[in-house]
């Protein structure tokens, strides 16, 4: 039996839960490549800025995310050695194999930066971000403005593959769908970056005027996959976009043939989701989690955060994070009323424990 599906959207309209269709779920579990690199499965923890530090993909990794991003890192902070982008590129130590993903607007710059950043983590991968909507950042030529810009983005990724050569890593391109409903600049884009060299592109189906809200468009997702699978054979294309829960996976992989998913706001609090969806593709149902699995995963990642980032910090960080963990579970608004005052670990542990979870000891 499949649990109720949080996050139902029109698309389960034909599709029963649990029926895994024609051509069955299992098929959309596979491995993918991006140039050399082959990956096991294809669910991907996607960039979130604020969210994808090591800590929290080290909990996705451990339950089952086969590739990370880093949130994106500033191309011009990099080439200035700046610590706090340093830190924001370290792998976790169960991280196999990870993509760090830089922004800017000049190619020099980003060619530079893509250096620095190989040579400091050895990622399998780098990202190049062109879907940031923030106007501080468009301004500068950088994120999403390079989805309107194909001129630019060619020449950025030109620059970033050809540094990138030099360590054997593949570089994939993030874009949006388009600046707004009436440029959408999906197209020129993907073929701007994949011409230019890029090995693999993902799409977040939105605009840059939509930012993260409303529908992402997933017939631009299935548009786009058709065009490169027919024009750039063994190139993948990723969908982002919408991405709540394991059936909304199993949808997107079925009905736009991309080759792989990215959760962002769907694996807030909820690493958890790549195991259901691993279970969902392959088995045709999943488990639930209960609540103490929610906070020791929660737990895990605090005791993983503090050791990077200072317990001060990580403390006031993992509130809005232990909240999303704590979201559904019975007594969840008494606990959380509690958490957003937690300033330090054993503020933490008094609170879960006083609520009756077991923790293990840091
Ligand atoms: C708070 C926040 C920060 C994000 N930061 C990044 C980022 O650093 N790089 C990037 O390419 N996308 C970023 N994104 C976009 C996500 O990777 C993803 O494409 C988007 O949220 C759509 O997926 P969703 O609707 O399933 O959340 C961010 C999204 C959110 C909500």
């Amino acid at each position: 039996m499949i649990p109720e599906s949080r996050g139902e959207s029109p698309r389960d309209e034909g599709r029963e839960a649990g029926n895994p269709g024609p051509a069955g779920f299992e098929s959309l579990y596979r491995p993918v490549s991006i140039g050399p690199l082959t990956i096991p499965g294809n669910l991907f923890l996607a960039p979130v800025a604020g969210y994808s530090d090591r800590a929290f993909r080290s909990v996705c990794v451990r339950c089952g995310a086969n590739f990370t991003y880093t949130e994106m890192v500033s191309s011009e902070a990099l080439t200035r050695d700046s610590q706090k982008t340093e830190t924001l590129m370290l792998r976790a130590p169960n991280e196999e194999r990870y993509a760090v993903q830089i922004f800017g607007g000049d190619p020099e710059r980003m060619a530079d930066a893509a250096a620095m950043a190989l040579e400091r983590t050895g990622a399998e991968c780098l990202d190049i971000n062109a879907g940031c909507p923030v106007p501080k950042i468009v301004k500068t030529g950088a994120g999403s403005s390079l989805t309107r810009d194909p001129e630019r983005l060619a020449a950025v990724t030109r620059a970033v593959v050809k540094a990138a050569s030099r360590f054997g890593t593949p570089v994939s391109v993030k874009i949006r769908s388009g600046w707004d409903s009436e440029n959408l600049t999906w197209e020129r884009a993907a073929r701007a970056a994949l011409d230019a060299g890029a090995a693999a592109v993902t799409l977040h189906a939105r605009t840059r005027a939509q930012g993260y809200e409303g529908k992402s468009d997933w017939d631009i997702l299935r548009q786009l996959a058709e065009l490169v699978h027919r024009d750039y054979p063994g190139v993948p294309v990723f969908g982002s976009g919408d991405l709540f829960s394991p059936e909304d996976a199993a949808r997107m992989l079925g009905e736009t043939r991309c080759d792989g998913i990215m959760f962002a706001r769907g694996a807030m609090g909820n690493p958890f989701i790549f195991t259901q969806t691993r279970e969902l593709l392959t088995r045709g149902s999943y488990r639930e989690i209960d609540p103490a699995e929610r906070v020791s995963t929660g737990w895990e990642e605090l005791l993983s955060l503090a050791g990077d980032s200072g317990e001060q910090a990580a403390c006031r960080e993992m509130r809005k994070r232990f909240c999303a963990y704590t979201k559904g579970i019975e007594g969840g608004g008494a606990l959380r009323s509690e958490i957003v005052k937690a300033e330090t670990v054993d503020h933490y542990r008094r609170i879960f424990e006083s609520a009756g979870f077991f923790l293990p000891n840091p």
